[in-house]
């Protein structure tokens, strides 16, 4: 088959990529030249394991090209993926769509043939139907378009297996559909042959799943970092705890991990625009708890600051402290929203001088917070620290080795933002080890 994605960053060109490698003619399109132009050579402009080999080997094979052209989209294919960005809007909540209305303006009166187009961008409920309204008031006599909406669930540092090996492929389409289904299965084909559940429901439920599947993970972990909380005023352990609650098959351990909390793209503004949305809609009742779970999501970067402070003996004012981490989470150069960016951030302006140090991140800190000390190697950012703070799991910190650690820094101090650490490793090594949910110094 043949199918245009527009809009090529994260997901558009996670998801041009992945549909090339399942055998289809695919054109990525954006306005950005430089992008375009960097895709086109085989480059991606951020990391993502495996996608570059993906990119590149369907590239050689002649299935994948990149274009700003619209005109070209318009006549490449029937099928038009719409990926482009659905940022927070400056000082609120809600969703910012110039860049989705944007794509039907420019597509729709280009058409000459019928065709869909469907969404994979995050979307607030009931956007679908307002982009086929649009759509039809602006398609040249003749030619009908479908909107359909097909949401995206990759997670960064998974995207490559999220797209060709997804959980499930859910499908929204229009009440007088008669395109959609048939095309995206046939476009889906090998996934579903490998048995990938695939529902089909209306616009609004599609929209829907994808909010809500991001509002239940956001709750799950603020849920295990409150009862943290408790653990810390108790003196119980929130690693053990999650084990057990973990077992429970209803419950389940993933995404029970207490540490910094959640950031990134996604959780966050979703979760906020959501609440914000459903305000709109008059549900604003249903959704109040996600106040609550953002609340208790950014509260767990103060105690961070507080527990980094009392490490350091009450006070961070001239501290020297090495901070393992600026992503988000491992396996990604991501630091939008990140707790382990912010809460460098929180030392520094406590007066302590920060060395961070990440495998991936470090180029994208470095623009966020300009004024933090960099280092180019984990046992770097620890010479003479006075506490070393891991702030993203990623397996280099987790495999540090105690003993050489303890060659460079001040004082043999440890702070385990993720629960990640071996602590028994550490301490049998003479180290004084804090974690946040469990006292273990
Ligand atoms: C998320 C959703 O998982 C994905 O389905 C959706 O398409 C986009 O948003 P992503 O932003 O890549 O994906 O991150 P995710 O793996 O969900 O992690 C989000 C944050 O939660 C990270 O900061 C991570 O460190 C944190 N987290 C995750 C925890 O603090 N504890 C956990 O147990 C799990």
């Amino acid at each position: 088959m043949r199918c245009t994605v527009i809009g090529t960053g994260y997901l558009g060109a996670t998801h041009a990529a992945g549909m090339a490698e399942l055998g289809h003619d695919v054109l990525g399109v954006d306005v950005d030249p430089g992008k375009i132009a960097k895709l086109a050579a085989g480059e991606i402009p951020f990391y993502e394991p495996g996608l570059r080999k993906m990119l590149r080997d369907n590239l050689d094979a002649g299935r994948l090209q990149f274009t700003t052209d619209y005109d070209e989209a318009a006549a490449f294919a029937d099928l038009h993926f719409l990926a482009v960005g659905t940022p927070q809007k400056k000082g609120e909540y809600a969703a910012d769509l110039r860049h989705v209305y944007a794509v039907i303006d420019e597509l729709v009166p280009r058409l000459t043939r019928s065709a869909v187009i469907a969404g994979k961008s995050t979307v607030p409920v009931g956007t679908a139907a307002e982009l086929a309204q649009r759509a039809t008031s602006v398609a040249p006599a003749g030619v009908d378009v479908e909107i359909a909406w097909n949401p995206e669930f990759l997670r960064e540092g998974h995207a490559v297996t999220d797209t060709l090996r997804p959980d499930r492929i859910v499908l929204g389409v229009q009440g007088d559909s008669a395109r959609a289904e048939a095309m995206l299965r046939e476009l889906y084909a090998p996934l579903l042959e490998n048995g990938v559940p695939f529902l089909v429901s209306d616009l609004q439920t599609a929209e829907l799943v994808k909010v809500s599947a991001n509002a239940f993970l956001a709750t799950k972990i603020s849920f295990i970092n409150a009862m943290a909380e408790v653990c810390e005023a108790s003196g119980a352990d929130v690693t053990v705890l999650a084990d057990a609650l973990g077992y429970d098959a209803r419950i389940g351990r993933r995404f029970l991990n207490a540490g910094l909390g959640f950031g990134g793209g996604c959780l966050p503004k979703d979760i906020r625009a959501f609440m914000a949305r459903a305000g709109e809609l008059g549900a604003n009742q249903a959704l109040t708890f996600l106040r609550e779970v953002d609340s208790i999501n950014m509260r767990r970067r103060t105690r961070m600051v507080e527990l980094i402070t009392s490490a350091c003996g009450g006070s961070l004012l001239g501290a020297n402290i090495a901070v393992l981490g600026a992503a988000f989470k491992p396996e990604s150069d991501d630091v939008r929203d990140s707790p382990a960016l912010n809460v460098a951030g929180l030392l520094q302006l406590n007066g302590a001088a920060v060395n961070v140090y990440d495998p991936k991140a470090l180029d994208n800190a470095r623009m966020v917070f300009p004024t933090l000390n960099y280092a180019t190697s984990a046992l770097e950012a620890c010479d003479r620290a006075d506490a070393v703070v891991v702030l993203t799991e990623w397996p280099e910190f987790v495999d540090l080795a105690p003993a050489v650690l303890a060659e460079t820094v001040r004082a043999k101090v440890i702070v385990d933002g993720r629960n990640c650490l071996d602590i028994d490793r550490w301490r049998g090594a003479g180290w004084q080890v804090h974690c946040l949910g469990r006292r273990v110094a």
